[in-house]
């Protein structure tokens, strides 16, 4: 209340010294107005009496009853505190006057006015009475013969300089009591309720009672304090759960890796080390929408698993920054702060030229590496001029990598995927400390379909610089061993899954990818049923059971076969007509690529002739949704669709069969799975299928949707327990654990004493 009492005396000050200096002006006016006034009246009455006196004086005897008649009626008339007439001698005369004996000696004002033959006014004090009193000099015939003294009551000046200074005073204590009852009301409703509002809040989240966050409207004065505290309520509530889950599992025995279990295990094995990261896509893109720059995360499982790494660590990630208002977004080095509004880590952003990303990546990753990796039928392409921007763009990357790590002894470097085959022995050679393990997120073929890559030798080389190589499934690995047995000069140890190669040993291992699970939501069989009503609702379809599918428009998904056997399921069991409908979801992909476009117009139309075909009323069997979803959408549909395809020609992983399963909290829905996809490895409750056999698709997609309550939920449980154990965050901890066993060839205390040098 103390800051109350200091605003109200503040105002009172403020508002007394304005309003004094208006008063004091008002009184200034009020006075000049009445004094001239004053002025005027006595000026009148002066004249009109001179005139009167000078015609009679000369018959003096007679006049002065007259005259003294007429000076009265003046004086009643004008209100005048006196008229005095004073013979040539300066003996009083005549007069009306309530002021007899103070004007019975002439004033000065009226010697000087006969001495000057001129009138003259003053404000005076007469017998203790403010006056105005005009003097005149009476003449006849040019000589002096007497002077007159017109008195006027100033009082009513020193009144009314009163009377305002008083309404100054009420008017500046009416002001300050408003302006106290309003500071009061404003501080209660709009600072002190808030501020008890929140201290409850806050008060409720210190003791476990977590309500709600106060509205951002109930404290709009506090605004900004409101979204750091609900920031950090958030932190405060994960960090809570993440104690709370650690408990339950130390007392269920069990081992679930979670972020802060991620974060503990890094940091003790980094040490004074950091971690770097490098992919082709980055894991914020910046871009404009209207006049606003916003930053989203493309529907990548590798964020989930590897923001945790490097928000333990401050690491940095090193991508190609493709958004439009990326360049907007970085400081002079580059790089931004990120996750947006938390800034745990850096980004640093690599610029490629249009023509750079034509080669590198639309070229010799996607046209090239792409479709020699997945057999999925489609030939690869290869250019010489793809193959030299390839190099060069590994180049380009290594340089940035180089530049980034100059200060970090012994970095850890994790390079992701086909993009950057190059860059693990670019960065080997420049900074032989650092442990460099490249994850090849792609399936790795038989080294006879391997060979056909013209550069093929180049390519080993540039992996086996690493110090890891990793693959999501064993046999991917065999496929690469075997085809370095067969390429180069090497010594292949199948025993312990290594080579070695120029002194220099690269190890070879799986580790199968994964995604995490969402908190649990409690309810989950009621939501169940209302989200599939709601889905179908907003398709505007009228339906029994869902099926869904979710990927890239990608030749290697097998979304045409797919299809097809949706196709076939409702022909070869059309009961199911009128009650099973099927969504794809397909976000479009590297759409500059012709057998990309090609394949999204097969899809169309495959979806439109099997539509055809079918649709009833409000009923059709395949609904076709292709744009790019946020995952909260794509999670909706996880959890309304009584069955997910997940088809793949040929799949490293695939990440979409392990995402549905954890938003199944409620234990149904059934996987049907692509035996050609690394998950099918795992998720072996789900029903395994050969995609390009159309029948028995068909066949699983009637078995998912006729499947017993008591073996959908069995199955499930089963899924959901191997994606639970073997979570993204695992996968991370292994890989990093693996990496950091790696005995360095380049010593880190001698390469810190090299930065020592370099630096001083
Ligand atoms: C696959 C690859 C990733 C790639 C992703 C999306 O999962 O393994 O390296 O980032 O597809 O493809 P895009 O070309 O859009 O990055």
């Amino acid at each position: 209340m103390r800051t109350g009492l200091r605003l109200l005396i503040a105002l009172f000050l403020v508002l007394g010294v304005v309003s004094l200096w208006f008063s004091y002006r008002e009184i200034r006016s009020a006075k000049q107005d009445l004094r001239s006034e004053l002025q005027r009246r006595a000026e009148a009455a002066g004249e009109t009496l001179q005139l009167t006196v000078e015609e009679r004086t000369a018959e003096e005897r007679t006049a002065r009853p007259e005259l003294q008649l007429a000076m009265e009626r003046m004086a009643k008339r004008e209100q005048l505190a006196a008229v005095v007439l004073y013979d040539g001698k300066g003996r009083l005369f005549a007069g009306a006057l309530s002021l007899k004996d103070v004007l019975q000696e002439k004033p000065v004002q009226v010697v000087e006015a006969m001495a000057k033959g001129a009138e003259s006014g003053a404000f005076l004090q007469l017998g203790g009475q403010p006056v105005y009193l005009y003097a005149l000099p009476l003449v006849k015939n040019g000589k002096t013969i007497g002077g007159l003294a017109v008195v006027c009551d100033a009082s009513s000046v020193e009144l009314r300089k009163t009377s305002i200074l008083r309404q100054a005073i009420w008017r500046v204590l009416a002001q300050a009591f408003l302006a106290a009852i309003v500071i009061f009301l404003f501080l209660r409703w709009s600072i002190l309720a808030p501020i008890a509002r929140a201290t409850q809040w806050v008060h409720g989240l210190r003791t476990g009672a977590v309500g709600q966050h106060p509205a951002p409207g109930d404290m709009d004065l506090l605004r900004p304090l409101t979204r750091e505290m609900t920031q950090m309520a958030d932190n405060l509530k994960t960090a809570r759960n993440a104690a709370e889950k650690e408990a339950q599992l130390r007392d269920a025995a069990e081992s679930e890796w979670t972020a802060e279990r991620l974060a503990v295990h890094m940091r003790g094995r980094l040490g004074e080390s950091r971690i770097f990261v490098v992919s082709n896509r980055e894991p914020y893109i910046h871009s404009r929408q209207g006049r606003n720059v916003v930053a989203t995360t493309p529907a990548s499982g590798l964020v989930t698993a590897l923001e945790p790494l490097l928000c333990a660590c401050d690491g940095t990630w090193i991508a190609h920054g493709s958004g439009d208002a990326d360049k907007e977004t970085v400081d002079a080095r580059d790089s931004l702060r990120v996750p947006p509004q938390e800034s745990r880590y850096t980004l640093r952003r690599v610029w490629l030229t249009r023509e750079e990303e034509e080669g590198y990546y639309y070229g010799f990753s996607n046209e090239g590496l792409w479709p020699l990796c997945h057999i999925a039928h489609t030939r690869p392409l290869f250019r010489s001029s793809d193959w030299e921007s390839y190099r060069a763009v590994n180049e380009k990357f290594a340089q940035a990598v180089l530049e980034e790590m100059t200060d970090t002894v012994a970095p850890v470097v994790l390079v992701q995927d086909y993009q950057f085959a190059l860059l693990p022995q670019l960065i080997k050679k420049a900074r032989p400390d650092a442990r460099v393990a490249i994850f090849w997120h792609i399936p790795w073929p038989n080294p006879e379909a391997f060979g056909i890559c013209p550069w093929q030798r180049e390519l080993l080389q540039g992996l086996l610089g690493a110090d890891l190589i990793g693959f999501h499934v064993q046999s991917h690995c065999n496929n690469f061993l075997e085809t370095v047995d067969r390429a180069l000069q090497a010594r292949v140890d199948r025993d312990h899954f290594r080579v070695k190669r120029d002194d220099h040993s690269t190890l070879v291992r799986a580790f199968p990818v994964s995604v995490t699970m969402p908190e649990d939501a409690g309810d989950a069989e009621v939501r169940l049923e209302s989200e599939q009503m709601a889905v179908l609702r907003e398709l505007d379809v009228e339906a029994l059971y869902l099926g869904v599918g979710v990927d890239r428009i990608d030749y290697t998904k097998g979304i045409p076969e797919r299809l097809l056997a949706v196709e076939r399921f409702l022909e070869k069991y059309p009961l199911y007509q009128e009650r099973f409908t099927f969504v794809q979801i397909g976000s479009p992909s590297r759409t500059h690529i012709k057998r990309y476009q090609d394949l999204i117009a097969e899809v169309e139309a495959e979806t439109e002739r099997i539509n055809w075909r079918f649709q009833r009323g409000k009923w059709k069997p395949i609904v076709f949704l292709k744009r790019q979803h946020s995952h909260a959408e794509i999670e909706r549909y996880y959890r309304a669709a009584d069955v997910c395809l997940v088809t793949s020609l040929h799949d490293g992983m695939n990440l979409v069969a392990k995402e549905y399963v954890a938003a199944r909290q409620d234990e149904g829905g059934v996987l049907v799975l692509s035996r050609f996809a690394g998950a099918a490895n795992e998720l072996r409750d789900a029903l395994i299928v050969n995609p390009y056999d159309i029948d028995q698709t068909a066949e699983a997609i009637r078995s998912a949707v006729e499947m017993n309550s008591e073996e959908r939920k069995a199955r499930m449980q089963r899924l959901r327990k191997v994606v639970r154990e073997r979570n993204a965050y695992r996968w991370a901890a292994e890989l990093v654990a693996e990496l950091c066993e790696v005995r360095v060839e380049g010593r880190g205390d001698e390469i810190a004493a090299k930065l020592g040098d370099s630096s001083a």
